[in-house]
């Protein structure tokens, strides 16, 4: 008989964490004003409102916070994580940070003027974000595919290289500070990026004089991708795919709460001297001193042993087949999401559940809703009120995908854990019928408004 995968892990520590009845979470949302952001964590059973920062670290990583070296300028540290950042993604010069938005704070400051423009693989809210806030302009250039749930192809989160190639047509190189490519692509449902794609864009920034910047926060995970995808790289090790994956950037950014399994942690890494020397002013003044920047000694060490367990191929293969486990089970209700499963998440197509609910009335916070009182599961709405409203006109923007975002975090739930979201899921896909109404907005800011927004139940 062949023999069923197992975890590549066994538990040494463990958190409790309680069910509550409908009754309180019907309460809780309420005085959370239905906003998933403001209910107390104490108030879910199953978290997965996002992957970062959430994970659990391991015992070489908690071994290694002990050694950390917490000198204000030239810790040990600081020289253990500038060695995995050399040896595992091959970047000369680095500035810590405290999150990945850190990291982006720093490097646009550094880099973009108002006006610019920066063509992508649909940004990050908060690369997004931090373009916008400097009066640039965030351009998507992903492919078209992406934007069908239903279609299964094997790199969903590529760049369309003619799309992005007459961008770089219409603006000049001075214009462009950097082409931003995010792997794996969150925003289209966790997919990858091929290395064929990462090739082509990077030849693209070299024929027309642009930097390429890449997002790395899933990094790894997209190499894993590349490896069981892609023609060409079986044979070879996560290590040597996301090297070579990095050999085609200028710049990374990176939320080490991903991918490098720590709860705290970022960095800016650079292959030119200049840039990073140009970059340092902003690190200081906005992080801390450049050998430390925004972490503590202990968190750069945790994190660089973070990036080495994060790049073996059994971690990945563990993590992985988790995500693609409550997909399997989503296909069991008939429950769509965006296919194939991503690296680190499940998103959920929120149209194709809730089909009554308007899209007006945030048909994937609905769902969220829904699911938060059906089982005290939390996850995040990836529609139309994280698509913030339109910097010049003001108005809402309905995204062509109103998806929910189930974000496991990394080694910290079961399988069992994962058939209760999925029956859950289902109960409220059964009862479809009966939702017809969402939400409107009471109270926003302007810019990145889904962490704060409130909300009250839209009226008959
Ligand atoms: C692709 C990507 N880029 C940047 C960020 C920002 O990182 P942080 O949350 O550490 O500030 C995130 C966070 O989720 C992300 O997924």
């Amino acid at each position: 008989m062949e023999l069923p995968f197992a975890e590549s892990y066994k538990i040494k520590m463990v958190e409790t964490i309680r069910r509550s009845t409908r009754e309180e979470r019907q309460q809780w949302i309420k005085e959370a004003k239905y906003n998933l952001f403001n209910l107390k964590s104490d108030q879910v059973f199953i978290d997965l409102i996002t992957d970062s920062g959430t994970g659990a670290m391991s015992d070489k990583q908690w071994a290694a916070m002990m050694l950390g070296d917490e000198s204000y300028a030239g810790a040990r540290s600081y020289y253990t994580m500038k060695e995995a950042i050399k040896e595992i993604l091959g970047f000369d010069y680095f500035l810590p940070t405290h999150q990945g938005r850190a990291a982006e704070n720093v490097l646009f400051s550094t880099l973009i003027k108002e006006g610019d423009i920066l063509p992508g693989n649909s940004h990050f809210d908060t690369t997004k974000g931090h373009i916008e806030f400097r009066k640039a302009v965030a351009l998507d250039c992903t492919i078209d595919e992406a934007s069908d749930t239903q279609l299964e192809i094997p790199f969903k989160g590529n760049v369309d290289p003619e799309k992005l190639e007459k961008v770089l047509q219409q603006y000049p190189a001075e214009k462009i500070p950097c082409v931003v490519l995010t792997v794996t692509n969150n925003t289209a449902g966790g997919q990858p990026v091929s290395m064929q794609n990462i090739r082509d864009v990077s030849a693209l920034c070299r024929k027309y004089g642009v930097r390429l910047l890449v997002d790395s926060a899933r990094f790894a995970e997209n190499a894993y991708f590349i490896k069981t995808r892609e023609a060409g790289y079986a044979d070879k090790t996560i290590k040597e795919i996301v090297r070579e994956m990095f050999s085609y950037a200028d710049i990374m950014t990176m939320s080490s709460k991903k991918d490098a399994i720590v709860n705290m942690g970022g960095f800016v890494a650079f292959k030119e001297e200049a840039l990073w020397q140009k970059a340092q002013m902003f690190c200081i003044m906005n992080e801390g001193f450049i050998t430390y920047g925004g972490m503590s000694g202990r968190d750069m060490n945790a994190l660089a042993q973070g990036l080495d367990e994060g790049t073996e191929f059994d971690y990945l293969e563990t993590r992985i087949r988790q995500v693609a486990y409550l997909g399997s089970k989503l296909d069991e209700y008939g429950i769509a999401y965006q296919r194939p499963a991503g690296g680190h998440a499940i998103f959920v197509d929120a149209k194709k559940v809730l089909p009554n609910v308007p899209k007006e009335e945030f048909i994937a916070q609905t769902l969220g809703v829904e699911l938060y009182l059906e089982a005290g599961i939390r996850g995040v709405e990836v529609g139309a009120i994280l698509a913030d409203r339109d910097p010049v006109t003001r108005e809402n923007r309905y995204p062509a995908l109103e998806l929910f975002r189930l974000a496991i975090p990394r080694r910290a739930y079961t399988n069992n854990h994962m058939d209760v979201i999925a029956a859950a899921l289902k109960n409220v896909y059964d009862r479809r019928d009966e939702i017809t109404r969402g939400y409107r907005i009471t109270k926003e800011l302007p810019i990145m408004r889904h962490f704060t927004i409130e909300l009250k139940k839209a009226e008959r």
